[in-house]
C-alpha cells in the first residue's frame, strides 16, 4: 500500500490540527498554560462555539475572480483583517516571539508583543515593524512611563493596554504547575513530562548546549536591566493598585498621540469611555475566556458596541478565532480587524515560525473562500446582510 504522503507533511490545514500536534509535542504543563481558561471554561467555549450558531448565505454564481483583504489598523498597513494578539508566551519556543514576529512581518501583519513576553521587545521590533506594545497596570507611573518610553525608543507603533484580569484562575481541570524559576531542583521535578517530549527537549538544546526556558519578563524593566521572574512580576501586579479611567488617560498622554488600544472591552459604557480618554482603537475581548468566566463570548458583545462606537474609533475581536470564516464573520458584525491568541501558539508549538505563517495562511484563506462565495470584492463590503443571525445571539450591557 502507498504511503500516506500527509503522514509527516509539517503543513497543518486546520487550526485544530495544529493544536493536536502542539498537544503531541509539548510537556503537559506547557500544553496545559496554553489552553488556560478560568472556573467552569464557559467562556473558553463560548468565545469558540457561539460562531457556530452564525451561518451563511453564499451565492455560487458571480463570485469575482479578485478578492482585495488588506486593510489597516492602528496605522499600520495589514495585508489581511487579522493581527496577532499579546501572549505572554514563555515555554513554548526558544524563539517565542521573534519567531511569531518574523511570521506576522511574512505575512504583512502587525503583532501585540505582551508585557510578560520571554524576550526583549529591541530583538522583536528588529523582525517586525508593525510592532504594538501590550501594557498592564502593573507597578508606579514612573515604571509605567519608563516601560512607554523603552517602547517607544525601540520602534514600537503603538501601545494596547490591557484592562481585564481579576487574578482568579480556579480552573475545574486544574492549573499546571509553572516554576518559579527554571532551576535544577524544578528540571529535576518536571523531568517525567520533558522525558517523554524528546522533540520539545531537543529545541532547547543550541550548540550541543542545553537552555532552558526563562521565565522572566525582560521588558517590564529598562533596556539591559534584568526583568522580574514571572512570579516576581505577577505579584507585584497583584499589589498594584488597579487602574482608574483617569490613569489610563494619564497613560494615553504618555504615549502622545499615536496608536492606541484598550483592550478587553464588553461593555458599552467601557467602550464609550475608552473613546473619551481618546484611544484609536478598543479590543471586544474578555482575555481569551481567562478571566471572569460567564463573561458572555466577544462575537456576541460586537454588534452593539460596533454600532455604539464604531465611527468614533476602531473596533476590533478577539476571542475564539480559529477559521478564516471566524474572522469573516467578526468582520461581518462590525469588525475592523481580529486578533488570534491560542491559533498562533499553538502553530508556534507544531512547527515554530513556519506554523505560524501557516495558521495565519489558513485564516487568510479561509477569510478569502468566504469573500469569494459571497460575491465581495473585498473585505470592506461584508456586513450583517450576508448572516444568518439568530434572534438571540447578541448580547448587550452597560447601556448609558
Ligand atoms: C496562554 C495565553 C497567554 C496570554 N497572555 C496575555 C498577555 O500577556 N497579555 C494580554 O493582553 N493578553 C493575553 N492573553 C489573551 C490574548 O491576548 C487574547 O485576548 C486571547 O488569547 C484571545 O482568545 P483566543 O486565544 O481564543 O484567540 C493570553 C492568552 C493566552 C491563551
Amino acid at each position: 500500500m502507498a504511503a500516506n504522503p500527509w503522514a509527516r507533511n509539517p503543513w497543518f490545514e486546520t487550526v485544530t490540527e495544529a493544536q493536536r500536534r502542539a498537544k503531541k509535542r509539548l510537556p503537559k504543563s506547557v500544553y496545559a498554560s496554553l489552553i488556560a481558561g478560568t472556573q467552569a471554561g464557559v467562556t473558553l467555549g463560548d468565545n469558540v462555539n457561539a460562531f457556530g450558531e452564525l451561518q451563511w448565505a453564499p451565492h455560487v454564481v458571480g463570485a469575482q475572480p479578485d478578492r482585495d483583504l488588506s486593510t489597516s489598523v492602528l496605522g499600520q498597513e495589514l495585508s489581511f483583517p487579522v493581527m496577532i494578539s499579546p501572549t505572554g508566551v514563555q515555554a513554548v519556543d526558544p524563539d517565542g516571539e521573534v519567531a511569531v514576529a518574523r511570521a506576522a512581518a511574512a505575512r504583512g501583519t502587525a503583532m501585540g508583543l505582551s508585557s510578560f513576553a520571554s524576550h526583549p521587545i529591541e530583538e522583536v521590533t528588529a523582525v517586525n515593524d508593525k510592532i504594538l506594545f501590550q501594557l498592564y497596570w502593573l507597578g508606579s507611573r514612573e515604571d509605567m512611563a519608563a516601560r512607554v518610553e523603552r517602547a517607544r525608543a525601540a520602534g514600537a507603533k503603538g501601545i494596547i493596554v490591557t484592562t481585564d484580569w481579576v487574578f482568579n484562575i480556579g480552573r475545574d481541570w486544574g492549573s499546571p504547575e509553572i516554576p518559579e524559576k527554571v532551576d535544577f531542583k524544578a528540571l529535576l521535578r518536571l523531568a517525567p513530562e520533558i522525558a517523554v517530549k524528546p522533540r520539545y527537549a531537543l529545541d532547547w538544546v543550541k550548540g550541543g548546549k542545553v537552555t532552558i526556558p526563562d521565565l522572566t519578563a525582560p521588558n517590564l524593566t529598562p533596556q539591559g536591566v534584568p526583568g522580574p521572574t514571572f512570579f516576581g512580576a505577577y505579584g507585584e501586579w497583584m499589589g498594584t493598585p488597579p487602574p482608574t479611567w483617569e490613569d489610563l488617560a494619564w497613560l494615553r498622554e504618555q504615549w502622545g498621540d499615536g496608536p492606541f488600544m484598550v483592550k478587553g472591552i464588553t461593555r458599552l459604557d467601557d467602550a464609550k469611555r475608552a473613546v473619551d480618554i481618546g484611544a484609536t482603537a478598543l479590543s471586544v475581548s474578555n482575555h481569551g475566556g481567562n478571566n471572569l468566566d460567564g463573561t458572555p463570548a466577544t462575537i456576541r458583545l460586537l454588534p452593539d458596541i460596533a454600532d455604539a462606537v464604531g465611527n468614533d474609533i476602531e473596533v476590533l475581536l478577539d476571542g475564539g478565532i480559529r477559521r478564516g470564516s471566524d474572522v469573516a464573520k467578526a468582520l461581518a458584525l462590525g469588525a475592523r480587524a481580529v486578533m488570534v491568541g491560542r491559533a498562533y501558539l499553538w502553530g508556534l508549538a507544531a512547527n515554530g515560525q513556519a506554523g505560524v505563517e501557516n495558521v495565519l495562511d489558513l485564516l487568510r484563506m479561509g477569510l478569502d473562500g468566504v469573500v469569494m462565495g459571497l460575491g465581495h470584492k473585498s473585505v470592506h463590503e461584508l456586513s450583517r446582510d450576508d448572516l444568518i443571525i439568530p434572534d438571540d445571539f447578541t448580547r448587550s450591557f452597560g447601556h448609558a
